[in-house]
């Protein structure tokens, strides 16, 4: 049961989620437009160009991902430590910060879409770096940020309790935020700067925040079914260290084509096969808990069955999004031809929502659960279209991208030996087209299960969930 509870870090936890869900959806709307312009590229030409439709897309999607951790620490802290969040007015002046440094950095994308590539368009405009374009005034922000929420982490945990969720997410969060330096500094050599860039981007999703959602699918076990914490921190602890394991060395499957030396080839090769093992044994340790735990007290024991669904949908999602769709390519000897087409981009979508967006978005239901005082809440109408529509939208998109991106690899790079013009005649192909069409039609469905997943989260209240 979560009883409400007082605590001002749930409160703070209710802030970063909100704009978490508002950034979520503006990356739905890029993704949108960007869609749209993959099949009539005249749609909105030099007025939202496709580069800043996928750079807020993509940037959107991180962001509110962190939003989301951030709320979901704030959250699970109290409970955790059995004490108040210590620093909360700082944490509130960081959100504050933070939230007015992205909306100046989008306001910026927005109106100088174009322009000369100088020492002051790194600093005031755009970093060029995928995924993290944040220009680096806006870095230093994040960094600092960050450095007072990790402070609040560290002084609640020193003086409350010290579960072995919490300290995995102290050692978690250190790594995680220190990694971010590593995309700080730009290097001439665009090898070498993408030796490091790729320490952010790889060694978050595939070590730091995977171990960050083993840490809040402990938690979830625990606050939604009562399991044994005894028997989740063991599993944790077990996939921390797989995970930092192969996650770390794997990142050799980004080195293949940058120009780093070849005996990548064979670290990246080994190492990033592996990294799938961690994900099954996540997958098998939820399942096989979540089967001992109802199986003793039946479904009665589920205190909040939204969020339940998502954490499932995160345990499946993970393991085929990350696991399977990134096995796909992780060879050498596959990703030769794989490597940056749509297939690149069907695993990106399914292992992000998988492992990410499914489980952040169960903790969106867990803190309305817990600000609203309800002791048990039970899927709405709204709450099961949302999943549906979301679940469906995503995983139809990804085979959608996979099939374009299968006629690629056989038109582009097998038979036209990946040319120039190769790189055209395939997205001219059939397969292609067809592709890119049921990839918008599936965003749209995607965007009409958010809009489900808003209402419900908005329309949830005491009075509705009378038990
Ligand atoms: C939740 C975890 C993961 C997420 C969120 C994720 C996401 C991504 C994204 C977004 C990209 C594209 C990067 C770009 O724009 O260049 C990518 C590339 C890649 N991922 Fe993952 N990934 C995850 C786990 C994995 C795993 C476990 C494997 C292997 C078993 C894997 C294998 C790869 C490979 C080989 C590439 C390079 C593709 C290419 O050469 O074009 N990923 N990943
Ligand atoms: C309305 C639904 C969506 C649509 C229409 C959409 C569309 C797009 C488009 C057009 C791109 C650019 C692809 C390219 O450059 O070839 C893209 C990239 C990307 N999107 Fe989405 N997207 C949607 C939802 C999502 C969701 C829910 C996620 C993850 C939770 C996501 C994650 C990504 C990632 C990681 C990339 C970069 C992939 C790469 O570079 O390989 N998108 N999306
Ligand atoms: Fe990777």
């Amino acid at each position: 049961m979560i009883a409400t509870t007082p605590y001002q870090s749930k409160d703070l936890a209710t802030m970063y989620f909100t704009v978490a869900t508002i950034l979520f959806g503006a990356q739905l709307l890029m993704g949108l437009v960007g869609a749209i312009q993959f099949l009539y590229p005249e749609f909105l030409f030099e007025i939202f160009d496709f580069s800043v439709a996928r750079t807020v897309h993509i940037n959107a999607l991180v962001v509110w991902m962190l939003y989301a951790m951030i709320g979901s620490v704030y959250f699970l802290l109290p409970d955790e430590t059995g004490i108040e969040t210590i620093g909360v007015g700082l944490g509130k002046l960081g959100f504050y910060v933070l939230t007015v440094a992205i909306t100046i950095v989008v306001l910026v994308y927005v109106f100088i879409q174009i322009g000369p590539a100088e020492e002051s368009t790194i600093w005031l405009i755009n970093e060029g770096r995928e995924y993290l374009e944040a220009p680096r005034w806006a870095d230093i922000g994040i960094v600092l940020v960050v450095l007072i929420f990790v402070y609040n982490v560290y002084a609640t945990a020193i003086k409350g309790k010290r579960t072995g969720i919490v300290t995995v997410l102290m050692a978690d969060l250190l790594a995680l935020a220190g990694i971010y330096l590593a995309g700080m500094f730009f290097v001439d050599n665009v090898s070498v700067d993408q030796f490091w860039w790729w320490w952010v981007i790889h060694l978050w999703v595939e070590a730091t925040w995977e171990v960050f959602v083993g840490g809040l699918a402990a938690y979830g076990l625990i606050r939604i079914l009562g399991a044994s914490r005894q028997v989740v921190e063991m599993w944790l602890w077990v996939e921390v260290a797989m995970l930092f394991g192969s996650g770390i060395l794997g990142l050799g499957h980004h080195y293949f084509w940058i120009g780093t030396p070849e005996y990548w080839w064979e670290i990246g090769a080994l190492f990033s096969a592996l990294e799938p093992l961690p994900l099954v044994a996540m997958f098998v340790h939820v399942i096989y808990d979540w089967g001992k735990q109802s199986g003793i007290k039946g479904s009665k024991t589920i205190n909040n069955s939204p969020a339940f669904a998502w954490f499932v949908m995160n345990a499946f999602g993970n393991f085929l999004g990350a696991g399977i769709w990134g096995f796909f390519h992780t060879l050498p000897q596959v990703n030769i031809y794989t490597h940056g087409t749509q297939f690149t981009n069907a695993h990106g979508h399914l292992a992000f929502f998988g492992a990410y967006a499914t489980i952040l978005i169960g903790m969106f239901y867990l803190n309305v659960q817990s600000k609203n005082g309800i002791e048990r809440m039970r899927s709405t109408f709204n709450s099961k279209m949302a999943i549906t529509f979301i679940s469906l939208g995503v995983m139809g998109m990804t085979i959608a991208l996979t099939i374009a991106g299968y006629g690629q690899v056989l038109v582009e790079r097998a038979q036209m030996g990946a040319t120039w013009d190769a790189f055209f005649i395939s997205q001219q192909a059939q397969w292609f087209v067809q592709g890119m069409g049921w990839r918008l039609a599936m965003g749209v469905v995607t965007i009409i299960g958010f809009v489900y997943l808003v209402i419900d989260l908005l329309s949830i209240s005491k009075i509705n969930h009378k038990t």
